[in-house]
Formats: structure tokens, C-alpha cells, sequence
């Protein structure tokens, strides 16, 4: 690793006192009230007021009938994928998944927390390779992989750092296939999408719909997560299985198998005291963004791109794409990179070292998941076809394409904590500009 701070590209920059961070959590004040009011009426438990609270709130504010309060944004994914499962092939035995036997087509751009509970269920997720737009799933592979595998029913779709995918065609070809969508918008939270000339809200735009309250998240509850539905029916199956599905009985009576995944009055009450300043903070995280675009518009990049007249992004998280001629040379390996320093040029790994020595948090793509060991195995689609194995020692192979990959590689996530002052998002920007000097 270079050392920055002695390098002459850099001199006059000074460390940040405190650190940068990448998305932190902003507390306001009634967090501490509403944790307080939990602990006073000693209702320190997976029931009380805040979780009531907090699940009509956040149902009113997205536009869905039901909001189901649970530990985690992986908790509520992991039910609403089983009872997708269950909805598509009947109820699954204690020790067998809903999706035993079944593949499922997923983003492959995004957090392993979206796609993880397909395989909790047992089914194989499929990969669909992502588009350069909004870095979301390929609405044109995704019709690929119906054409490679037509019995597939479910697609599990995330919204990456906050930009919308492009749903009225995805949701197109999942009706025309019968398929269900299990929609991760953990990351979306009060991000808006124009969907057939009406405006909505991520978190409705699926069969069955998923928040996060992650520190990290727009607003956060430390931790925590929801299901969303319309349905009564589904929202009640899925309480019921995330209190480890007790039945009506004198004692403790299971004809389900059960999770103990409900949020706790506590964590409801941080919720409670941040859903007032939601759109506070998508105002500063648009500001983010659009200092970062202004500021570093002479240079050989992108941001991370959206379409005005579909999406109003919350913003989450600003990242930047080098352009293909501005890349230094660079090698990923499975846990390191290498680079070699060139005039004009940079790279993800460059920019993150330096923006790590001034004392600020930057973070590479979401490492594609046809890419993680883990998942090596599993079929990975672009729009061309099969996106694995296309070549041999003896045939090159044509059409080769990986979005995904590339993203991954000339792509980088910027420190976007919506308390950085102006003056340091400016320090960030020139070490950006002296990482091309
Ligand atoms: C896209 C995506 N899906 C799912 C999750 C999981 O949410 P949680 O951390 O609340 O389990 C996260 C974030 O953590 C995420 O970024």
C-alpha cells in the first residue's frame, strides 16, 4: 500500500480529526425518549406502544396496509422468501426448505443478506446480471433467464444504495411468467419510483416487501427490519412465524416451525424517534450526491446514475464508476488487489487507500454474488445467455459479458454520512482529483 501521506500528489492535505464515515447513524433526541418510555412502562419486551407505533407509522408513510416489525432486514427477507415458497409450493417439512428443488432468479449486485435466505429455504438462486442505469438487476437477462429456465416463479430483486430498479419492466415479465417478486428495499427506504405514471414508494413495488433499520441505513433502529404486504393474511403468517409460531393453546402449542425474529420495544423506540427525520436525512444525502457530481465533473467518472422522470433515490449511499480509459492497471484477487500508479489514471483500490489514510470510509461495489466463492456453483445469467463458462482452451468465447463484474471493478462506494460538513465532502473531492494527478 502507497503511503499517502508522505506522497507529494497529497501534500497539504491533514488527516480528518474525526473520522469520515461511510453512513453512520444520526441520532436527534427522541430516540433516547421513546427507548426511556419503553423501559419506564417496563415494557422491555417484543411487545409494547413503540413497535405498535412504529409499524403504523412506517405502513402509512410507504402506502401498504401492513407493516410487520422484525430483529433484522435479513429476518424480514428470510420470511417473506419462505412464505413465497410456501405460497408457490406448499408447505415445506420441518427440515426441508419451501424452495427445496427450486430455483430463483436474483440480483446479483447486492448485499449477500437479499439472496441468503433462498438458500435458507433450499432453493438455488439464479443470478441475473445487473444494468449500467441504476446498477440494478437486467430486465433483458432476466428474459433470458425465463427463456433458459421457463418454470421459474419467484425473483428476488434489491434496489442498490438506494436507486430504484427499472420495475415496470421487471414487474412486466414476472407477470407474464406468473412470477412472484420478493422485493428487498432495505437499502430504499423513502426512495420513490414511477410506476405506469404513478409515483410510489420502494417497498410496494414487490409480491412481498422488505425494510432495514441497519445502523447503516437512512434512518435506524441500531438494528431491525419489516415486512410490508396488503395482505392481512400474509402479514399475520408472518408475525405469527416470527414469534416462533405459537398457536392458541393453554401451553406451548406448534403446528408450525417458528423463528424468534420480532423487534423488541427497545429498538422500536429508536425507530419511533427517527421516522420524523426520514426526509431530513434523503435531503442531505441528495446534497451528497450533488456536491460529489458538481465537484468531480472534470474527471474521467460517473456517478451512480438514475432516471430522473422514473426514480427520486433516497441517496443512501453517492458511488462513483471510472471510466474504462481512466482505469490504472489492477488485479482483484479473492481477498486483496493490486494496482500499479499511473498519470491520468486511478482505480477503486487507489482512491479507497487514500481516502483510508486521510481518516475517511469509502468501500468497494457490493462484490457481485455469481462472484463470492459461496455461490461459485450456482448459474449465472446476463443477457447473452449463460454468463459461465463460455470458453475453452481451444474457442474464445463471443459475446462475453459481465456488468456486474465490470461494475465491480471500476466502481466505488463514497464516504456519505449525512453529518460531513461541506468543507470536508471538498477535502474528499481534491484527494479524489489528486488520486488522477
Ligand atoms: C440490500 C440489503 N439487503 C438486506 C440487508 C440486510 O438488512 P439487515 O442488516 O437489517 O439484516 C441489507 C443491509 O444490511 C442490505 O443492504
Amino acid at each position: 500500500m502507497n503511503n499517502f501521506l508522505t506522497d507529494t500528489r497529497f501534500a497539504g492535505i491533514e488527516p480528518f480529526e474525526s473520522k469520515i464515515w461511510l453512513s453512520s447513524p444520526t441520532m436527534h433526541g427522541d430516540e433516547q425518549k421513546w427507548v426511556d418510555h419503553a423501559i419506564e412502562t417496563n415494557w422491555v419486551s417484543t411487545i409494547g406502544e413503540n413497535i405498535n407505533k412504529v409499524e403504523e407509522q412506517i405502513a402509512e408513510y410507504i402506502g401498504v396496509k401492513y407493516a410487520v416489525a422484525l430483529s433484522s432486514g435479513t429476518a424480514a427477507l428470510h420470511l417473506a422468501t419462505k412464505l413465497a415458497g410456501e405460497k408457490l409450493y406448499g408447505r415445506a417439512h420441518p427440515n426441508q426448505g419451501t424452495l427445496q428443488g427450486h430455483k430463483v432468479f436474483c440480483s446479483d449486485t447486492t448485499f449477500a443478506a437479499s439472496i441468503n435466505p433462498i438458500s435458507y429455504e433450499n432453493g438455488e438462486a439464479v443470478f441475473i446480471d445487473t444494468e449500467y442505469e441504476t446498477w440494478n438487476m437486467c430486465p433483458k437477462a432476466l428474459e433470458k433467464a425465463f427463456e433458459l429456465y421457463p418454470d421459474v416463479r419467484l425473483i428476488v430483486i434489491a434496489h442498490l444504495y438506494g436507486t430504484p430498479g427499472k420495475m415496470e419492466e421487471i414487474k412486466a415479465i414476472a407477470d407474464r411468467h406468473g412470477a412472484f417478486i420478493v422485493e428487498d428495499a432495505a437499502e430504499s427506504l423513502g426512495t420513490k419510483y414511477k410506476l405506469n405514471g404513478r409515483w410510489v414508494e420502494t417497498g410496494t413495488l414487490g409480491s412481498y416487501n422488505c425494510i432495514s433499520f441497519n445502523g447503516n441505513k437512512i434512518i435506524t433502529g441500531s438494528s431491525g427490519g419489516m415486512f410490508l404486504s396488503n395482505s392481512k393474511e400474509d402479514a399475520e403468517k408472518v408475525r405469527k412465524w416470527s414469534t416462533q409460531s405459537r398457536e392458541a393453546a393453554p401451553w406451548y402449542q406448534h403446528e408450525e416451525l417458528g423463528y424468534n425474529y420480532r423487534m423488541s420495544n427497545i429498538i422500536a423506540g429508536v425507530v419511533r424517534g427517527q421516522i420524523p427525520h426520514l426526509k431530513d436525512h434523503i435531503a442531505q444525502k441528495k446534497e451528497i450526491y450533488e456536491r460529489y457530481k458538481e465537484g468531480m465533473a472534470d474527471l474521467p467518472i460517473k456517478m451512480n446514475s438514475f432516471n430522473p422522470e422514473k426514480s427520486k433515490p433516497n441517496f443512501w449511499i453517492s458511488c462513483m464508476i471510472i471510466d474504462e480509459e481512466a482505469m490504472c492497471e489492477t488485479v482483484q484477487g479473492q481477498r486483496d488487489a493490486l494496482y500499479v500508479s499511473e498519470s491520468g489514471k486511478s482505480c477503486p483500490m487507489e482512491i479507497l487507500e487514500a481516502i483510508t489514510a486521510f481518516h475517511a470510509e469509502g468501500r468497494p461495489i457490493w462484490k457481485p454474488m455469481h462472484m463470492q466463492p459461496v455461490y461459485w456453483m450456482n448459474p449465472f445469467i446476463t443477457k447473452n445467455g449463460n454468463g459461465r463458462a463460455q470458453s475453452n482452451a481451444y474457442i474464445k468465447a463471443v459475446g462475453e459479458i459481465d456488468v456486474s463484474a465490470d461494475i465491480f471493478r471500476r466502481g466505488l462506494c463514497l464516504p456519505s454520512d449525512n453529518k460531513m460538513t461541506r468543507e470536508q465532502q471538498n477535502v474528499i473531492i481534491d484527494i479524489i482529483h489528486r488520486c488522477f494527478k
